[in-house]
């Protein structure tokens, strides 16, 4: 989904003029923003902090490593070159994981921050971590939105990741809102550099719906319609109010930029992640412990048993029982 930001992108100029003719006595009491980094930040509009993004070499690691999903590798490549290579981005690159435990969507997201910076300017948000008692919700969001403010105008290239949306206390979200458009100001900060991820398994039922329904129709799983993933997926996240973009004019706004599906993977998937996984370990996979790991998962549904039920989580735990 492109949207345009043409209203916002002709502001910077004079804001830049503005900037020089302030006084000096007027950027001291703007008090905080005016460390020496922030400067630098707003009128160079260089300060891509150690921001080194190497689209090739992620390009061919989630070809050899993420196992079975061709739909969210593409999606996320094409996203990111795009908003990579425009120097002047009309808001931030928001991206939306969803699918079920085991999937990849966690992974994906260790592979960003290792190759995009240098030295990660990466912040990860995890509601029992971070945000674990309910009665604590104004002291979170004073605090979630001064760390996003506070990044941003250290460098305006940061990555912040949001694990288990589905968990995340509803309210939360609505702070970080206003940072995902294209016409927040923070003063002395190009925060539509900043690229936000959201993870969540809400949707995974609709999405292994229809990869069951392909399968059942005898047909390939990268034929899966983008489109229709989409649609069902916005449909589970507006339907449920336990979940952390309820009402925070996240979806209302059409702030995210890309819905990243992640299919159910099947046993030749699991094997895959098991050959990867003994190969990162130093060791040989042989057929009998690949096959011995992968049996030793359940499958659904019931009767045809196609899907791993948790994906190729816990395969690195698995492999020493059959070696
Ligand atoms: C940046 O975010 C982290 C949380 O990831 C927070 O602890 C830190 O204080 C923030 N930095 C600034 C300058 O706000």
């Amino acid at each position: 989904m492109e949207r345009g930001g043409g209203a916002f992108a002709g502001t910077r100029l004079p804001f830049l003029l503005l900037l020089l003719l302030l006084p000096l006595p007027g950027l001291m009491l703007s008090g905080a923003l005016w460390r020496p980094s922030a400067w630098h930040c707003s009128l160079s509009a260089t300060c891509e902090c150690e921001f080194l993004p190497d689209l090739t070499g992620l390009e061919c690691e989630l070809a050899l490593s993420l196992v079975g999903q061709p739909l969210a590798r593409q999606l996320v490549l094409q996203g990111l070159k795009s908003f990579v290579q425009d120097p002047e981005p009309a808001k931030p690159l928001v991206l939306s994981f969803h699918g079920s435990t085991g999937t990849g969507k966690t992974y994906l997201t260790s592979l960003l921050a290792r190759h995009l910076f240098r030295t990660p300017y990466v912040h990860r948000f995890s509601p029992l971590i971070h945000f674990p008692h309910a009665d604590h919700l104004q002291q979170y969001k004073d605090d979630l939105r001064n760390w996003i403010q506070g990044n941003l105008t250290r460098c305006s290239r940061s990555l912040f990741l949001f694990d288990e949306m589905d968990d995340l206390q509803p309210g939360l979200m609505d702070v970080v809102a206003p940072f995902l458009g294209s016409s927040w100001v923070v003063f002395g900060t190009n925060y539509r550099k900043a690229i936000f991820v959201f993870i969540s398994n809400t949707g995974a039922d609709q999405i292994n719906r229809m990869a069951l329904e392909l399968w059942r129709d005898r047909r390939d799983r990268e034929e899966i319609s983008r489109r229709d993933l989409e649609a069902s997926i916005l449909e589970a996240i507006s339907k449920d109010p336990q979940n952390g973009f309820w009402r925070s004019g996240i979806l209302e706004q059409n702030l995210i930029d890309i819905f990243v599906p992640f299919l159910p993977l099947r046993q030749h998937h699991v094997k895959q992640c098991v050959v990867n996984e003994m190969a990162g370990q130093g060791l040989t996979p042989s057929p009998d412990v690949v096959d011995g790991v992968a049996d030793s998962f359940s499958y659904f549904p019931e009767e045809e048993k196609i899907f791993s039920s948790t994906g190729c989580k816990t395969v690195s735990s698995r492999i020493p029982f059959f070696l």
